[in-house]
């Protein structure tokens, strides 16, 4: 790594990130079903219908990796906790299971002295409310509020920092309208719904948790650089369109109570009614905003095809086992015009940022220089971003162990640490012992 921890500030903070479907192994512990199971479950969605019914079961290994996260130097874990887990109907009757089990995870960070980064919303929708039209439902939101509020009066003497939502791009646009998520759909007017309910959602979770008296409350958004394909008006534009609805919708209304023009026109007649008046529940004040970050996209818009119109292709940078172009200076962008256009001081985490890369070898251990150039290019990233006066007080790999990427099965390895899905044992890669290198420094 060219880079040491004393570079930065004495508070900043590292860690590593997971989410609860794509490790836990969802089949233990009396948890629910999930749109997940269903969409994976169907033929042509993911590599080899493969699913998280038993992932890295980190549900029953979680003290091993909580020890690897410590030995690293860690000062934090990022993990989700499953709404189907908790509710296995997503209302009504609890597991209690489920809550033991998180209050046992969130025991063993603070034993290991690792600060709990919880998120509530990492994708799983539990199945029997997706039979009611999950996102596209405007009632998701007080579900969703009534879930923060049981699995908060557990956890929430003890976590450090909350995120309402992962990614509400993902959840809403990539999960509706590109179909590439579950639950799979493509129809316009159920992404309206979704892309609006999701901030719904978040605002009312913004809202149960201060009447808890929660500190340290944000939200996790996704953001990806999108560059002109050529000098084109239809590239730019491109650029623009993809813009409006993959970086600016979320977080303009979150802070700014708007959505951009484009989008809207796009969306019509399909905005749920009266959006409007749900602006002030979305726009509450974060007491932190997390960004994930891969690749960039070089985007064409064509105007006479239907709304959006866009096409979006990788360029001539190096990619990842992903396709994703390698390109460190836009997390640089997103943090300092997260700070100049949005919430000033109000400090930013990356919250995920990492690559996919199949390392070969003996259990996947040897020495690749891929992983660990892509790690210290996008920390250096990061540290340029502070130099130039975004607040960023940490930075999340992503990920922790090699887990269940959605749509791609068990095939794409994002950890730094390899897992054998057969025997399920774990060893640290090259990676994970130049972080922990660094972190020494
Ligand atoms: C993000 C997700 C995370 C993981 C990484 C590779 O979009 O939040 O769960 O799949 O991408």
């Amino acid at each position: 790594m060219n880079f040491k921890r004393s570079d930065f500030p004495s508070d900043f903070v590292f860690g590593a990130a997971t989410a609860a479907y794509q490790i836990e192994g969802h089949a233990h512990g009396g948890a629910g079903p999930t749109h997940w199971d269903t969409f994976a479950a169907t033929p042509g969605n993911v590599i080899n219908a493969e699913d998280g019914a038993m992932a890295c079961d980190h549900y029953h290994r979680y003290p091993q990796d909580l020890d690897l996260l410590q030995d690293a130097g860690m000062d934090a874990y990022r993990f989700s906790t499953s709404w189907a887990r908790v509710l296995p109907e997503g209302r009504g009757t609890v597991n209690q299971e489920g809550l033991d089990y998180y209050d046992r995870l969130v025991d063993g960070m603070l034993e290991r002295g690792l600060k709990p980064f919880q998120t509530l919303y990492h994708w799983e929708m539990p199945s029997a409310l997706a039979d009611l039209g999950g996102w596209a439902n405007r009632d998701v939101a007080q579900w969703f509020g009534d879930f923060t509020e049981i699995i908060t009066d557990r956890i929430g003497d003890r976590v450090h920092a909350i995120a309402t939502i992962n990614e509400p791009w993902c959840v809403a646009f990539l999960s509706h309208f590109l179909g590439h998520h579950a639950p799979g759909m493509r129809d316009l007017r159920a992404t309206a719904r979704a892309m609006h309910h999701v901030n719904l959602a978040h605002g009312e979770a913004m809202l149960r948790l201060r009447a808890k008296n929660m500190q340290n409350c944000g939200v996790v958004l996704n953001f990806d650089y999108p560059a002109p394909l050529d000098d084109t008006p239809e590239a730019l534009s491109g650029v623009d369109l993809q813009d409006a609805i993959f970086n600016r919708w979320f977080i303009e209304a979150m802070t700014k109570g708007t959505y951009p023009e484009r989008v809207l026109e796009g969306f019509g007649a399909h905005m749920p009614a009266n959006w409007q008046d749900d602006m002030a529940t979305i726009q509450q004040p974060l007491d932190w905003l997390g960004v994930n970050y891969y690749t960039r996209n070089l985007m064409k818009h064509d105007p006479n095809a239907p709304w959006p119109g866009l096409s979006a292709q990788p360029g001539d940078l190096a990619t990842t086992q992903m396709g994703w172009e390698i390109y460190p200076d836009g997390l640089h962008h997103f943090l300092t015009r997260l700070a100049r256009d949005y919430v000033g001081q109000t400090p930013l985490y990356v919250t995920e940022n990492g690559m996919a890369w199949a390392e070969t070898g003996e259990n996947g251990a040897l020495s690749h220089p891929e992983r660990v150039a892509y790690a210290s290019d996008h920390i250096q990233a990061t540290h340029r971003a502070i130099a130039d006066g975004a607040n960023v007080k940490g930075f999340f790999y992503w990920s922790l162990l090699d887990n269940y990427e959605w749509a791609f099965g068990y095939e794409k390895r994002f950890g730094i640490i390899h897992v054998d899905f057969d025997t399920l044992e774990r060893t640290p890669k090259a990676s994970y012992h130049a972080l922990k290198a660094a972190l020494a420094q």
